[in-house]
C-alpha cells in the first residue's frame, strides 16, 4: 500500500498557527478546504489555518505546492484582495474573511471589501451516476456581490504556469468560442504521462475560462504578474493585449459589473485536461466527456453551460449527504462525510478508449495519492468502497474492470490476485516484478468487493464474466486462508509476517462471499468454521478470548477489521461473542486522540476506525466517531484530511496531529457507518 513516507509534509504541516480571528466557521473548521478537487491533477486547496487571511494566502496544490489563483474586486475605484493575493500590489487593501462553510460539493467564503459582501463559492460537482458530468476535469469558481448600496464593482481573477507544474518553461494561448474566453497554459517539452516531484501532471493543460454574466461585461490580458494586475486595479478593465509568456506571468480575467445594488455573480471554470489521461496496457484511455465534447474548448463551454443544472443536482446531493450522516450518527458523522466526499471522487476518473471513444467500454482508475501514487491499489479500493456501496456500486465495477482484465491477460501469471496495476498513475502498464505482493490480502478484497457491487447494485455481470477469477482466488483463499504464510498485508508497515490475525479474517470473510456470490454454501460455511477457530477457539485472540491479537501468539492486540465486511453483508460469519467482545476492549486501549491501529504504535487510521465503528456498538461506536470528530476539527491540521494521525503524542508531534499521508482518496472508508443503512441511495 505505502512504500515510502511522506515525511517532509507533515513538517511544514505542524508550523501554522491557527489565526481564526472574527470567522465564522461552519460546520467546523477543516484540516484543508476542498477548492477545486475534481482528478489527481486538479487537486486545489486552502488550509483551514489560512482562511482568515484568505485574501493574501495561496491555494495549494494536494502535496503543499502553491498555486497562484487570485480574485481581486474593486469597489468604487478601490481594489481589494478577495483571494490568492500573496503578494498585494500597491494601492489595494484587503479584504475582511468573515464566514467560511463546506458541505459535499461546496466551499464556500464570505469576505466584505468596502461597502459591499461577496461569496466565493468554489464548487467541484460530485455527480458520481452522471458520467459526463463526473469526468469533466473543471471545477467552477462563482464570485457574487451581495445586494449592497450603489456601488461600481468590478470583479478580477487570474492564475499562472503554477498550474501546469513547470513554472520555468511553460506557454499560454488565449481562444474564444462565442462568448467564452478559454485561456490555456502547457509545460513545454514534457513527456506524455510524466509527472513533477509534487505529483503534478506535467502533460496537458491548465484551463482558466469564463463568459459575460447577464450583467456584466468581460475583459482580459495575459502578462507580468504585477503589471497586468495593475491594469485591473487603476482601470477596473484589461487591455486585451497578449503578452509572451513569462515566468510568473499571469493570464486574468475582468468582469464590469457597472454600477449595481443588486446581487451579481459571475464564475469561472478551472481545470486541468489531459487528452491521453491514462496509459491501460499501452493504449491511451481519455476522459468520458470527450465521447460528447471531443475538443476541449466545446467541453470548457459545455461545462459552462451546465452551471445551473449541475448547481441544482449539489443542492440535492449535499442534501442526501448530510441526512444520511446525520440519520446513521447524528451531525458529527455527517461533518465527517461532507468533507469526505470531494477527496475521494476527485482521486478517481473515469475513461474510455482514446481511439474508439466507445462509451459502453468506460473504466476507472484511482490513484495512491501521497502514500505512493500506485494506480488501482486493490486495497485501496477496499479501504475506499463502503462510499461506493452507499453511492455508486458501478465504481466499484469500474475500478476493477481494469484489474480483472489485466489479471486475465497473459502479463500476469500468479495464481493469487494482483496488488496494483503499476507503480505510477497514470501508467496502469502492469504491476511491475518488483512491485509490493499480497496475496491473501487481495484475493480476499477481490471476492469481497465483487459481492459488494452485486449485493449493492443488483448486478451479476461482473461475477459472470470474471467466474474464473473469482473461483481461482476462492480457491487460494481455501488452500492458503488459515495459516498466512510470511506475506505482506495491506497495513505494510507491520511488514512480512505470518499467521495475521486479520488476514486469516479476511480470508474467512472472503470465502464466505464467495459462497454468497455463488450460492455454494460450503464456502460460507468454511468461512464460519475458520471464524470460530480465529475466535472460539482463540487462535488469533488472546487466551481469555477477549481481544484479537497482531499475529497466532503472543503479539499486542490489533485493531481487526477485516469482519467489517460480514456485518455489512449480513453473513453471520464471526460468533456476536467476538463483536461484544471487542466493542468492550477497545475503549480501554484507547490513546488521546483515538484508538491506534495495534497495541505496538502510537498512530492510528480513520479507515480503519471507520470499519471498526461500523462493527461495534454503544460507548466503542460513540468514541469512534467522536474521535474522529475530534481529529477533523482540533486546528492542529493543514494537509487535506489525512487519514492517519497520531494518537499519542509521538516523534515531536501532538495527539491529534496527522501522520504524513494526505488526501488520499481511502476516505471513502468513513461512509462504512452510512453505508449499514442501506445501499446505493443516490438515484440522480
Ligand atoms: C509513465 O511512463 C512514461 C513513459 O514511459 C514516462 O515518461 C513517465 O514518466 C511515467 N510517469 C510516471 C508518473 O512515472
Ligand atoms: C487605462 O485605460 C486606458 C484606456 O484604455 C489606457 O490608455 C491606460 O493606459 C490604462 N491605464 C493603465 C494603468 O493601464
Ligand atoms: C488520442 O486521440 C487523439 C484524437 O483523436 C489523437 O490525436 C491522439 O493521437 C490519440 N492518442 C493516442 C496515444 O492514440
Ligand atoms: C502459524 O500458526 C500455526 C498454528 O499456531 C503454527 O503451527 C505455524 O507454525 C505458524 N506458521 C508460521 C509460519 O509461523
Ligand atoms: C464446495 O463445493 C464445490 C462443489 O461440490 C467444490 O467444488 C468445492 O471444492 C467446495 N469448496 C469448499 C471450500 O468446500
Ligand atoms: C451482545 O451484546 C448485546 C447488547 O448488549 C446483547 O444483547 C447480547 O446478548 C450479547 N451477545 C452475546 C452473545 O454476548
Ligand atoms: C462531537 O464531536 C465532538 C468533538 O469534535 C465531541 O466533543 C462531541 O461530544 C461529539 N458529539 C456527540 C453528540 O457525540
Amino acid at each position: 500500500m505505502f512504500a515510502h513516507a511522506w515525511g517532509t509534509i507533515a513538517l511544514l504541516a505542524s508550523c501554522l498557527v491557527s489565526t481564526s480571528g472574527a470567522v465564522t466557521y461552519s460546520p467546523v473548521k477543516p484540516p484543508s478546504y476542498p477548492l477545486a478537487v475534481r482528478s489527481p491533477y486538479l487537486s486545489a486547496w486552502i488550509p483551514g489555518n489560512l482562511v482568515a487571511s484568505l485574501p493574501n494566502s495561496n491555494a495549494q496544490f494536494w502535496a503543499g505546492n502553491n498555486l497562484v489563483w487570485s480574485v481581486i474586486a474593486r469597489v468604487d475605484g478601490i481594489a481589494y484582495n478577495l483571494f490568492g493575493v500573496a503578494s498585494p500590489n500597491d494601492n489595494t487593501e484587503s479584504a475582511t474573511v468573515t464566514a467560511a462553510t463546506y458541505t459535499s460539493t461546496h466551499s464556500t467564503f464570505t469576505v466584505t471589501a468596502g461597502s459591499r459582501e461577496f461569496i466565493l463559492d468554489f464548487f467541484s460537482p460530485v455527480s458520481p451516476k452522471n458520467y459526463v458530468r463526473q469526468s469533466l476535469p473543471f471545477s467552477y469558481l462563482t464570485v457574487t456581490v451581495t445586494a449592497g448600496d450603489s456601488a461600481a464593482v468590478q470583479i478580477y481573477s487570474d492564475i499562472d504556469s503554477s498550474w501546469t507544474g513547470q513554472t520555468s518553461d511553460s506557454s499560454w494561448s488565449y481562444s474564444t468560442s462565442a462568448e467564452t474566453g478559454l485561456f490555456q497554459i502547457e509545460a513545454n517539452g514534457a513527456a506524455t504521462y510524466s509527472q513533477n516531484s509534487n505529483g503534478q501532471a506535467l502533460w496537458g493543460s491548465a484551463v482558466y475560462a469564463t463568459r459575460p454574466s447577464d450583467s456584466s461585461s468581460l475583459s482580459i490580458q495575459s502578462g507580468p504578474r504585477v503589471s497586468v494586475r495593475d491594469r485591473f486595479i487603476i482601470n477596473g478593465t484589461l487591455s486585451g493585449n497578449h503578452a509572451d509568456w513569462t515566468s510568473g506571468g499571469v493570464v486574468g480575467f475582468a468582469h464590469d459589473l457597472g454600477t449595481t445594488a443588486s446581487k451579481s455573480a459571475v464564475t469561472f471554470a478551472i481545470g486541468h485536461v489531459r487528452e491521453e489521461s491514462i496509459n491501460f496496457l499501452g493504449a491511451a484511455q481519455t476522459g468520458y466527456y470527450r465521447a460528447s465534447y471531443e475538443s476541449t474548448a466545446s467541453a470548457v463551454v459545455h461545462f459552462l453551460d451546465d452551471y445551473a443544472s449541475a448547481y441544482r443536482e449539489s443542492t440535492d446531493f449535499d442534501g442526501l449527504i448530510d441526512s444520511a450522516g446525520t440519520s446513521s450518527y447524528g451531525s458529527n458523522y455527517s461533518d465527517i462525510l461532507a468533507l469526505s466526499v470531494r477527496q475521494v471522487y476527485g482521486g478517481i476518473e473515469l475513461t474510455i478508449p482514446n481511439d474508439s471513444l466507445d462509451t459502453s467500454d468506460v473504466k476507472a482508475f484511482i490513484k495512491e495519492i501521497s502514500s505512493d501514487g500506485n494506480i488501482n491499489t486493490v486495497d485501496v479500493i477496499y479501504a475506499t468502497f463502503p462510499i461506493f456501496y452507499s453511492l455508486s456500486p458501478e465504481y466499484l465495477k469500474l475500478l476493477l474492470l481494469p484489474v480483472f482484465e489485466y489479471q486475465g491477460s497473459d502479463a500476469y501469471t500468479k495464481d493469487y490476485a494482483v496488488h496494483e496495476l503499476g507503480a505510477n498513475y497514470p501508467n496502469a502498464t502492469g504491476h511491475p516484478a518488483d512491485g509490493e505482493e499480497m496475496p491473501i490480502e487481495e484475493s480476499g478484497n477481490i471476492i469481497i468487493l465483487t459481492y459488494a457491487y452485486q449485493k449493492a447494485s443488483g448486478n451479476t455481470d461482473l461475477s459472470n464474466t470474471y467466474s474464473a477469477q473469482l473461483k481461482q482466488f476462492a480457491e487460494y483463499l481455501y488452500a492458503n486462508g488459515l495459516y498466512p504464510a510470511s506475506q505482506l498485508s495491506l497495513n505494510d508497515a507491520l511488514g512480512e509476517l505470518a499467521n495475521q490475525t486479520n488476514l486469516a479474517v479476511k480470508a474467512a470473510v472472503g470465502l464466505a462471499s464467495y459462497g454468497a456470490l455463488t450460492d455454494q454454501t460450503n464456502y460460507t460455511t468454511t468461512g464460519k468454521e475458520w471464524a470460530d477457530k480465529i475466535w472460539t477457539d482463540h487462535l488469533g485472540t488472546d487466551g481469555a478470548g477477549t481481544r484479537f491479537l497482531i499475529q497466532y501468539d503472543t503479539t499486542p492486540w490489533f485493531l481487526v477489521f477485516n469482519h467489517y465486511p460480514d456485518v455489512l453483508f449480513g453473513l453471520k460469519v464471526f460468533p456476536d461473542e467476538a463483536y461484544n467482545a471487542t466493542a468492550d476492549f477497545y475503549p480501554t486501549v484507547r490513546g488521546t486522540a483515538g484508538v491506534p491501529l495495534d497495541g505496538a504504535i502510537n498512530w492510528g487510521q480513520t479507515n480503519w476506525q471507520s470499519f471498526v465503528a461500523a462493527t461495534v456498538t454503544g460507548d466503542a461506536r460513540n468514541l469512534f466517531i467522536s474521535d474522529l470528530h475530534s481529529y477533523l476539527a482540533n486546528g492542529l491540521n493543514t494537509a487535506p484530511w489525512s487519514d492517519r494521525y497520531w494518537v499519542e503524542a509521538s516523534n515531536g508531534y501532538s495527539a491529534g496531529q496527522s501522520y504524513s499521508f494526505r488526501a488520499r482518496p481511502t476516505l471513502g472508508s468513513h461512509f462504512a457507518l452510512a453505508a449499514l443503512s442501506g445501499a446505493d441511495i443516490w438515484s440522480s
